[in-house]
């Protein structure tokens, strides 16, 4: 039988709740993989009650038998990096035996960090993790990579701060240097060429899962740029954050939330400002993973996300948090965007466009209270959940296969 290749992908802004829909199919692969993004990203897991965020270890491997690799075009922070490893080693995960990292993935360096609080970042509103200014220096060819310490490349290491014009003392530099040597020492057995080992595992036959980070709207291509990240979310940046040409994809599970979240400035079409936002972001505990901030609650925009189920190819929808709807008494989707007067379909490229834009909403009947605790199969679910499930997959073009209703890996019915 040959492997199975799948990608998970986020297909809103990022927190469509992809950790737990990844926990759920974790046990079908041998190998699992993050490919972009860094330590701005939070994949959260429930691992009896622990919650465990995974920053930059893909969040499968909470699964005993499913093995992590972290390829090159993700960007690490060392320090975040040992941090996530001891909290897996102290809950049992020995991830350390099954952890393959890229000698090639760029590394966040002090000065990042500074420069990702800097206005600019302010106006985009980031994670403040270094992301940003790390992938901007990859580009510019003035990075350092795992592999510049590991073979002691102490002049690409010197020429790094001269480019950043920092005049610091020799000692300084010394210890910046003894620090990232010595985290990226203690990981010598987990650092390997991962495009050879992608090839093998193919290769081999055995499956292989893809995480994608964040969500399709905050890819640097194709999201609301500029009020995006700086790395590829979707499934069009997979081969290249891998390394690795696959021979084919198999499956594209699509994560969306039942309503829309976002963090950070930017456009945000359908966004609730009034107190059902508010309901939204309490009852969803609508809160960043990463730095804690809150998130503007909306509802769902399928004019985006037709754009995002389109450009990930994706093979079926996963739906995740539909109990925070659980109450209203309609729920409104939106359906077009207007802009004066005349009807937009497509998803409008420049952001001074999707700022003017107005959303045009359908109304859908809401289910009331229900006990998801009490609903075992897809055909048990309240006639007016199972007419919103409807009404997205005609929207989308695309089944609705995993709905979500809750933190608990039992919360989940699959069809
Ligand atoms: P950066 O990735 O830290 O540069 O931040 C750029 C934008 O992407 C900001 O609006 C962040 O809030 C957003 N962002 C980055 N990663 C995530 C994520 O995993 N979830 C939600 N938003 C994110």
């Amino acid at each position: 039988m040959r492997c199975k290749i799948a990608i998970v992908v986020g297909l809103q802004w990022g927190d469509e709740g992809k950790g737990k829909i990844i926990d759920i199919i974790a046990p079908e692969y041998k190998w699992s993989v993050r490919f972009g993004g860094g330590p701005n990203a939070g994949h959260t897991v429930y691992l009896n009650s622990h919650k465990i965020i995974f920053h930059h270890i893909p969040s499968a491997s909470i699964n005993k038998d499913t093995r992590a690799i972290i390829s090159s075009g993700v960007v690490l922070d060392v320090d975040i990096l040992q941090k996530e490893i001891e909290t897996l080693e102290n809950l049992g995960i020995n991830i350390k035996e099954k952890l393959y990292i890229s000698n090639r993935a760029h590394l966040i360096m002090p000065p990042h960090k500074t420069e990702d609080t800097s206005e600019f970042a302010k106006i985009i509103g980031t994670t403040a993790q270094g992301v940003g200014p790390t992938y901007k220096d990859k580009v510019a060819r003035v990075g350092l990579r795992i592999c510049d310490f590991l073979y002691d490349n102490r002049e690409r290491f010197i020429d790094f701060f001269k480019y950043k014009q920092l005049n610091l003392a020799q000692d300084s530099l010394e210890k910046i240097w003894q620090h990232y040597k010595q985290n990226i020492d203690n990981l010598k057995n987990n650092i390997v060429d991962t495009t050879i080992l992608l090839q093998e595992i193919v290769k081999k036959d055995e499956n292989l899962l893809i995480e994608c980070a964040h969500g399709t709207l905050l890819d640097i291509d194709f999201g609301t740029y500029p009020y995006v990240t700086s790395s590829h979310t979707t499934v069009c940046g997979v081969n290249a954050g891998l390394g690795f040409y696959l021979p084919r994809i198999d499956e594209v599970c699509g994560v969306m939330k039942a309503y829309t979240t976002r963090v950070g400035s930017g456009p945000f079409v359908s966004e609730e400002k009034g107190p059902e936002g508010k309901i939204l972001q309490e009852k969803g505990r609508e809160f960043g993973s990463t730095t804690g901030r809150p998130r503007r609650c909306g509802w769902l925009d399928f004019v985006a996300l037709k754009f995002a189920v389109t450009i990930n190819n994706v093979s079926y929808l996963a739906l995740t948090k539909v109990d925070v709807l659980n109450e209203f008494k309609e729920i409104p989707v939106l359906v077009s965007y207007k802009l004066n007067e005349k009807i937009l379909d497509e998803y409008p490229l420049p952001v001074n466009i999707l700022d003017k834009v107005e959303g045009v909403y359908k109304y859908l009947p809401g289910w009331g209270y229900i006990d998801f605790n009490k609903i075992e199969s897809f055909n048990n679910l309240p006639a007016n959940l199972l007419k919103y499930i409807e009404f997205i997959e005609e929207q989308l073009k695309t089944p609705v296969k995993i709905i979500s209703f809750g933190i608990d890996k039992k919360n989940v019915i699959t069809r």
